[in-house]
């Protein structure tokens, strides 16, 4: 007989993952109230539209989608962000800007399951909306990074790789490439990482065959820049990219602010980082980590055009998202989530004799918010003391027949065994304590 599978790439969460997940979740919400960011939360599916537009073809080709009912082309999420633009597009103008939410929610992506890469994942996404300044791109780096540091991990474990579409952009035009070209150009070094340069000169000699060597040498030296000084170089001995500079001085204001902050060391500039959402205006970045396979935590960057394009009126915006699966086996292979044991207060002993006030009493301390436990049927002292420390009970309460007699129970310390004798009109008050 053939029992029931999980889906390929989807995961079940049994208590022990779910504590895990929590632990991860409650590192995310934390670090993002610590920046005054505001948690919001969207519909798990959507017009299948809102992703088709502009998110780009690689997003596109790995939609969970289906048709309701109702005859709606509609599409599980396979990303946050155009449903960030949708909520806050319809209501705009009424929302005091920059606007700075995050969620922790559920993501779709029909990808190859393989090792940090599922079909269902979670996501931490932190937006700010309507300040175009490199203030806000600086808040969100340091946002990605101090979240991964909140769970003691370092520079040595991870590395943020910061680059600029803009500067891409004003190269591909300086060499005659219109907006769809450079789309593509940019496509193909994205994929450069994955698929090796053999694929980006490729691309390069069919999007512009009479120019292909120049231009692949270009990209060749710009991925080679990796400090403000090689950039500067770059810029000046490139021809006609003299624009470019003056444009990356919102990417020095940027390197500029990471250093106040103190985060330099964490972060290096490299060009070779273009991400693959086809949205991103200004500057991108993601967060490698340094050991073993060296897959994307996190991604973001600016976009200040996909408010606009998804046809509301225009506003800056600029995010990023780490993902649950990658940051999970990271900190399981340095150790660093902690062990996260089942806990209840206290578990309730009784008898036959003393389970009428016993029930009583395990309702008005839960309505006091002290977690109860207690074995459902009546059975012996040494079994309900089994099964209080099986579920972790820091304290067993021994409604034993002669104590309850003398309006009293005992309160059992299951770590150090010591009783004590408590009246049980006191109860709720020595145990909250
Ligand atoms: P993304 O780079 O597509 O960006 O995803 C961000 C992170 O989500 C990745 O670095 C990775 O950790 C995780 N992730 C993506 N796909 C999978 C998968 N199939 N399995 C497991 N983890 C995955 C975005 O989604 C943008 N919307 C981020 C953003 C927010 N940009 C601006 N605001």
């Amino acid at each position: 007989m053939s029992t029931f599978q999980t889906l390929p790439g989807f995961r079940e969460f049994y208590p022990g993952d779910c504590a895990v997940r929590n632990f991860i979740f409650d590192h995310f919400r934390r670090t993002a109230k610590s920046f005054a960011f505001e948690e919001y939360d969207a519909p798990i599916i959507e017009p299948m539209e809102l992703f088709t537009a502009k998110s780009g073809d690689e997003i596109v080709s790995q939609l969970f989608n289906f048709e309701d009912r109702g005859g709606r082309q509609i599409s599980m999420r396979p990303e946050l962000t155009p449903s960030l633009v949708k909520m806050i597009g319809n209501r705009a103008n009424a929302m005091k800007k920059p606007i700075k939410w995050f969620n922790i929610g559920e993501q779709f992506r029909y990808e190859r399951p393989q090792k940090g890469r599922l079909r269902s994942f979670y996501q931490f996404n932190a937006d700010i909306i309507g300040d175009d300044s490199p203030g806000a791109d600086a808040e969100i780096v340091a946002l990605a990074i101090q979240t991964l540091r909140n769970f003691a991990l370092t520079r040595s474990d991870f590395r943020v790789r910061l680059s600029d579409r803009k500067l891409w952009a004003a190269f591909f035009e300086s060499h005659g490439l219109d907006g769809t070209d450079t789309q593509a150009a940019l496509v193909a070094i994205d994929k450069s990482e994955r698929e090796g340069e053999a694929k980006t000169l490729e691309a390069v000699e069919k999007i512009c065959p009479s120019n292909a060597g120049k231009i692949f040498e270009g990209i060749q030296r710009l991925k080679n820049v990796h400090s403000p000084r090689d950039l500067e170089k770059f810029c000046a001995t490139c021809e006609n990219l003299a624009d470019a500079a003056s444009g990356c001085a919102e990417f020095f204001a940027l390197l500029k602010r990471m250093d106040e902050f103190g985060l330099s060391d964490f972060v290096t500039i490299d060009f070779g980082v273009v991400r693959g959402l086809a949205y991103y205006t200004g500057f991108v970045f993601e967060i490698f980590e340094n050991s073993g396979q060296s897959r994307a935590l996190a991604g973001g960057g600016r976009y200040d055009n996909l408010f606009g394009k998804l046809g509301y009126s225009g506003l800056p915006a600029v995010g990023f998202a780490i993902g649950d699966v990658t940051l999970g086996n990271l900190l399981g292979e340095k150790n660093l989530i902690p062990p996260l044991p089942r806990e209840v207060r206290c578990f309730i002993v009784y008898t036959e004799q003393t389970e009428k006030i016993a029930m009583a009493k395990v309702i008005a301390l839960r309505e006091r918010n002290v977690d109860v436990d207690y074995c459902l049927s009546p059975t012996s002292f040494g079994k309900q003391l089994k099964a209080a420390s099986q579920v972790g009970a820091k304290f067993a309460i021994i409604f034993g027949d002669e104590e309850v007699k003398a309006n009293g129970v005992k309160i059992k310390n299951m770590l150090s065994g010591e009783e004590k004798p408590v009246e049980i009109s006191k109860l709720a008050e020595v145990i909250s304590q």
